[in-house]
């Protein structure tokens, strides 16, 4: 197993630990160490507790039914999310309450209160019926981070329909592919999105995209304005605008769920070249969401609770929309980029609005290092009182960093470790109980059975390492891969039987508390996003110059992990910066910008074994400039020494 053995010396040095004080202690919503135990002990008596903090319809009798790989959860309940995440708050105090305080990138601002978002979301429901829309049908949403995207979510779930969103950094390509995958008729676009002062035109990507699959009406929201260009087809293209004016101002009506009835489809990358189409559950998936809000986020009603993930993404999904609605939070949403204009544009919205819980990602957290403590300090952040973090492994110097300079001492640090697959977090501290440790994810949350294994299916014992799994269903899981049940049952529960392996490789220490140390398998994870090493290869050799070529992911001091590529050119061709910029833009219209290879190396042969296996760990072992293991499988070894001297010539 490639562990990341640098990344394991620091945290195994790591000795710091923080607890909470007793004032955050005392005012925790979990603040009863033996909640630890009677979870453990009875966990469909945990989850069925936390299961009364949603509404349902019928209630349900049944808990939880395991039949490996396959999981059901409160299955004869039915309920609906969107009555659980706007409705249900309409109907009490918090029917003025602030569900969303949303600003765009140029500065524009919208307010939504529950009741005012439940007002629009009927009107989009009104308006995807009146599409033709049906409850398990699936709408692809391809929009960037506007209050048109909670909407139109909302939306679907209150009708029943299966939405899909695809992140609006993606590319056309990479829109289609999951357009078709889920079959999806009907697209929500906007006529361009802004990102960093620029102009993303995603209804030119989604008119790309949509070609020879079976949408058949898009419905474009006016973001950017007229100067974007966006150009409507005749019979296929309507504007949101126009279309949601012509709506009945009337409740829309809240189609009964069953909790076993699927919620969303959301795309990740595994260790082919075809992303996976995650699928969750209505009912599960909402009662881990609404838990962790309140468990892991210590979430009260006067919070302001900010996440600055991207909604395309899980976090987005699970902790700006079903999680933080369910339990009838205030949301602050930004559009943009953080430094837009300036370097301080966090720290301006969260005194801006006096933001409570800040959750954010390492891979920024290193780049506000980067930038200098002067940004935040020049803001009053006290009204900060609890912090997260997701999406990669976050080293001690930044987690230090992020305690003192935007916490300032004060905040405890819930780091986070979860999947898109897993629905909500599964790793991470209740900030009442548990004492932080800096690199750490500290302990599974109750009613979650988390292990580390050896290779051959044994917990190992304190103080070792191994893979990482989860050995008990949990209401959020995934239940399945969308039109791939194999592909689900192969890559999550093959290797141990009945046994879910994440793919992360863990640490666990002489308290039990586990240490993330990335993945295993040939996943990189680039800035907190999953990108599979196969993709971009066949991005690559897409290339009419390229034969071959192989990827890996290497340390990267901001990013995490940064993407290097090895390719091997056609016979003739020649190569040239020219060729490597190229190549470079062939992955980004392919895949999408995040997925952008940092360096590409020409190399005129692959380090391969005698079986014909790249040997993807000496090619890591030369970016990362270690010193090269085991060459003796290599079947020509004068490979590794070209590699390696143009690599350094490189640098
Ligand atoms: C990684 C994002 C260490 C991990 C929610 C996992 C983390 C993958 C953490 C899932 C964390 C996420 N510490 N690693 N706190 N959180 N990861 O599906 O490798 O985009 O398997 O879900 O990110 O990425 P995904």
């Amino acid at each position: 197993m490639g562990t990341p053995a640098d990344h394991l010396d620091t945290l195994l040095k790591e000795t710091r630990s923080f607890a909470p004080s007793s004032e955050f202690q005392g005012n925790a919503n979990f603040n009863d160490p033996s909640i630890y135990e009677r979870a453990l002990e009875d966990p469909e008596g945990y989850w069925s507790e936390q299961a009364k903090h949603l509404d349902w319809f019928t209630p349900y009798t049944k808990i939880c039914e395991w039949n490996p790989p396959h999981a059901a959860w409160f299955s004869d309940g039915t309920l609906n999310a969107t009555y659980n995440a706007v409705d249900r708050h309409r109907a009490t105090y918090r029917k003025n309450k602030a569900a969303i305080l949303w600003e765009g990138e140029p500065g524009d601002r919208r307010v939504l209160t529950y009741d005012m978002l439940g007002r629009e979301v009927d009107r989009a429901a009104h308006m995807l019926a009146s599409l033709g829309v049906k409850k398990g049908d699936r709408v692809a949403i391809y929009l960037p981070m506007i209050p048109e995207l909670p909407i139109t979510m909302l939306a679907c779930a209150k009708i029943g329909a299966i939405h899909t969103i695809v992140f609006a950094g993606f590319s056309s390509s990479s829109l289609r592919d999951r357009i078709l995958d889920a079959d999806a008729n009907v697209l929500v676009t906007a006529d361009a999105g802004h990102r960093r002062g620029g102009i993303i035109p995603l209804k030119a990507n989604a008119d790309d995209a949509v070609d020879g699959t079976h949408v058949k009406t898009m419905v474009v929201v006016n973001r950017v304005g007229a100067p974007s260009g966006a150009t409507m087809t005749e019979g296929r293209d309507v504007a949101w605008e126009t279309l949601m004016a012509e709506m009945p101002n009337t409740p829309y009506p809240c189609e009964p769920m069953n909790a076993e009835d699927i919620l969303y489809i959301l795309y990740t990358s595994g260790t082919t070249g075809k992303p996976k189409g995650i699928v969750h559950t209505t009912g599960g998936y909402l009662v881990g969401a609404n838990t962790s809000m309140r468990s892991v986020f210590d979430l009260k009603d006067d919070d302001v609770y900010f996440c600055t993930a991207d909604i395309g993404w899980v976090t987005g999904h699970t902790y700006i929309v079903y999680g933080p609605l369910t339990a009838g939070a205030t949301v602050v949403m930004y559009e943009g980029a953080p430094d837009f204009p300036n370097r301080d544009r966090f720290w301006q919205i969260i005194e801006r609005y006096g933001v409570t819980i800040f959750y954010t990602a390492p891979t920024s957290i290193r780049t506000f290092m980067k930038w200098g403590p002067q940004h935040p300090a020049a803001y009053d952040l006290s009204s900060l009182r609890l912090m997260g973090t997701v999406g990669e492994p976050i080293n001690p110097e930044a987690w230090m960093w992020y305690h003192e300079h935007i916490g300032h001492g004060n905040c405890p640090i819930v780091d986070t470790w979860w999947q898109t697959e897993t629905g909500c977090a599964m790793i991470a501290p209740l900030p009442g109980l548990i004492n932080t440790k800096p690199g750490s994810a500290t302990r599974p949350v109750p009613g979650i059975s988390v292990a580390v294994f050896d290779e051959h299916g044994q917990a190992v014992q304190p103080g070792s390492g191994g893979y990482l799994v989860i050995t008990k269903p949990w209401p959020s899981m995934l239940r399945t891969i969308w039109r791939d049940d194999e592909r689900f049952a192969k890559t999550y529960f093959g290797q141990f039987q009945g046994i879910y392996l994440p793919g992360d490789g863990a640490h666990l220490d002489e308290d039990r508390y586990i240490w993330i140390l990335g993945r295993i398998d040939d996943v990189i994870n680039v800035s907190g996003h999953r990108i599979g090493t196969m993709e971009v290869e066949s991005a690559l050799v897409d290339h009419k110059s390229v034969a071959e070529a192989a990827v890996i992911g290497r340390a990267h001091e901001i990013k995490g992990q940064a993407i290097t590529a090895f390719v091997t050119l056609k016979e003739g061709v020649v190569a040239s910066p020219e060729l490597v910029a190229e190549l470079k833009q062939h992955v980004v219209i392919q895949i999408g910008a995040m997925a952008r290879p940092e360096e590409i190396l020409f190399t005129a042969e692959l380090p391969k074994t005698r079986s014909a296996k790249i040997m993807r760990r000496l090619l890591r072992d030369i970016a990362e400039g270690r010193a090269l293991g085991d060459t003796t499988t290599l079947a020509d070894p004068s490979v590794i020494d070209a590699l390696k001297s143009q690599y350094q010539d490189k640098e």
